[in-house]
C-alpha cells in the first residue's frame, strides 16, 4: 500500500525547497518497490490569506490520515505577519497547534558537519578538525510553550504578564528515555542541559533523570548548564553528542547548532510523537530570499532522509539521500544562501535539487 504523506509546502521559501524534497519519492519509486501518495494542505500564512485559517479543519484530516507529514518553513516578516491576528500567526496558529495535535514530544535535531563541509563552519578549522556531529534532543510540547499565560494590570494599575513554565514527571521521563536510548545507539555519553542553580523545573528534571539513569547504567551522564553548554557549543563542540533538554533551552541552542554549522539552512529536523510524526527544517520562512530559488534545499531533504529512517524504517534509502547531499557539495557545489564562500560553484536551488537527484539516482540504482 502506498505511503501517505502530508505535504505543508508553508510560506515564503518554503514551497522552492518543498518541491525539491519531494523529488527523493520519485527517485525512490524508480528505484524500490515502494509508493508514495502525497497530499498537499495548505499550513501557515498563506493558509490563513487562503482560508482563513493558519491549520485549516481540511489540513488536519490530511495530517490526520497521514502516515507521516512533511512540513516547510511557514511565517512571514514581522511587519507582514502584522496583518494577521496575533492567534493566526503562522507560529501560534499552525505550528505550535501541529505540534500539540499530535504530541510530538521529542525533536530531533542533528547538527551535523561531514569533513568535508567544514568550511561552512565559522569556527576555526582546529577546532573541529573531524567536522561536527551532534544529535540534539529537544523537548517539544512542554514548558513555556506550552505553559498558561496570563497578562493583566496589577492594583498599582501597572501591568504584568506571567508565563508558566510546566512539566509532568511523566513528560520528562519519556524525553529522556529518548535521550538515553539515543546515547546508547551513539557514544554512550549523555549531555544533560539544565539550569538547576536558579530553576525548580530543572531540580525536578534532574531528579527525573537520576531516576531513568538506572535502567540505562552504560550510559554516562554528563551535565551542564545551559549558559555554559552555550559557550562550550562554540569552544569546543566536539565534546558533545547527543545533547537532552527542556523545550525552550532547545530552541535557542539547536539555532546556535545552526550557527556553528554556518547555517540554519544545514538543520533539518523530526519531530515525533507517539502515534505520528512529522518533519521540518529548523529555519524559518526566510521572506528576504523567497522567490529568488537560491535558497538551499538541504534542511528539507534532510528532512525527508529522517521521515525514512524513523518513520518508514528505510535506513539504507534514506543514507543514500545524506550520501548524495554530501557529495554535491564534496563537488563544490553550493547555494548563494549558504555563508561559505571558500569554495564554491553557486547553483540554484533547482539545479542543486537536480544534482542532489542524479547522486540519489545512481546511488540506489547501484545497491
Ligand atoms: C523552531 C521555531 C519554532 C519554535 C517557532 C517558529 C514556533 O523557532 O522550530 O525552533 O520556537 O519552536
Ligand atoms: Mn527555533
Amino acid at each position: 500500500m502506498a505511503k501517505r504523506i502530508a505535504i505543508l509546502a508553508g510560506d515564503a521559501i518554503g514551497p522552492e525547497i518543498m518541491t525539491q524534497a519531494i523529488r527523493v519519492f520519485d527517485v525512490l519509486e524508480k528505484h524500490r518497490d515502494v509508493k508514495f501518495k502525497l497530499v498537499e494542505a495548505p499550513f501557515g500564512a498563506s493558509a490563513y490569506f487562503s482560508h482563513g485559517k493558519a491549520f485549516p479543519d481540511e489540513t488536519k484530516v490530511v495530517c490526520d490520515e497521514a502516515d507521516a507529514i512533511l512540513k516547510g518553513p511557514v511565517g512571514l516578516s514581522f511587519e507582514a505577519s502584522q496583518k494577521i491576528p496575533v492567534e493566526e500567526q503562522a507560529e501560534r496558529g499552525a505550528i505550535l497547534p501541529l505540534r500539540a495535535r499530535y504530541n510530538t514530544y521529542a525533536n530531533f535535531r542533528p547538527i551535523f558537519l561531514s569533513k568535508d563541509m567544514v568550511h561552512f563552519s565559522p569556527l576555526k578549522r582546529e577546532i573541529i578538525p573531524e567536522g561536527i556531529d551532534i544529535l540534539l534532543i529537544r523537548e517539544l510540547v512542554g514548558g513555556l510553550y506550552f505553559g498558561e499565560k496570563e497578562r493583566g494590570v496589577d492594583k498599582t494599575g501597572k501591568r504584568f504578564v506571567k508565563e508558566v513554565l510546566e512539566y509532568t514527571e511523566d513528560q520528562v521521563r519519556q524525553i529522556l528515555i529518548i535521550g538515553f536510548k539515543q546515547a546508547q545507539k551513539r557514544k554512550g555519553i549523555l549531555h544533560n542541559i539544565h539550569k538547576s542553580n536558579v530553576l525548580m523545573s530543572s531540580v525536578f528534571w534532574n531528579e527525573i533523570l537520576a531516576e531513568v539513569h538506572k535502567d540505562f547504567q552504560d550510559v554516562e551522564v554528563k551535565n551542564i548548564l545551559v549558559d555554559a553548554a552555550a559557550t562550550a557549543l562554540c569552544l569546543n563542540p566536539s565534546q558533545f553528542d547527543v545533547m537532552v533538554m527542556e523545550n525552550m533551552f532547545g530552541d535557542i541552542l539547536s539555532d546556535q547548532g545552526g550557527g556553528i554549522l554556518g547555517s540554519l539552512g544545514l538543520m533539518p529536523s523530526a519531530c515525533i510523537g507517539p502515534e505520528k510524526a512529522y518533519y521540518e527544517p529548523s529555519h524559518g520562512s526566510a521572506p528576504d530570499i523567497a522567490g529568488k530559488n537560491i535558497a538551499n534545499p538541504y534542511s528539507m531533504i534532510g528532512s525527508v532522509a529522517m521521515m525514512l529512517e524513523m518513520s518508514f524504517n528505510m535506513v539504507e534509502e534514506s543514507k543514500a539521500v545524506w550520501q548524495a547531499m554530501q557529495s554535491v557539495f564534496e563537488k563544490g557545489y553550493s547555494t548563494s544562501d549558504l555563508s561559505s564562500a571558500e569554495k564554491g560553484n553557486i547553483v540554484s536551488t533547482i539545479k542543486f535539487g537536480d544534482l542532489v537527484m542524479q547522486e540519489l539516482d545512481k546511488l540506489l540504482m547501484n545497491s
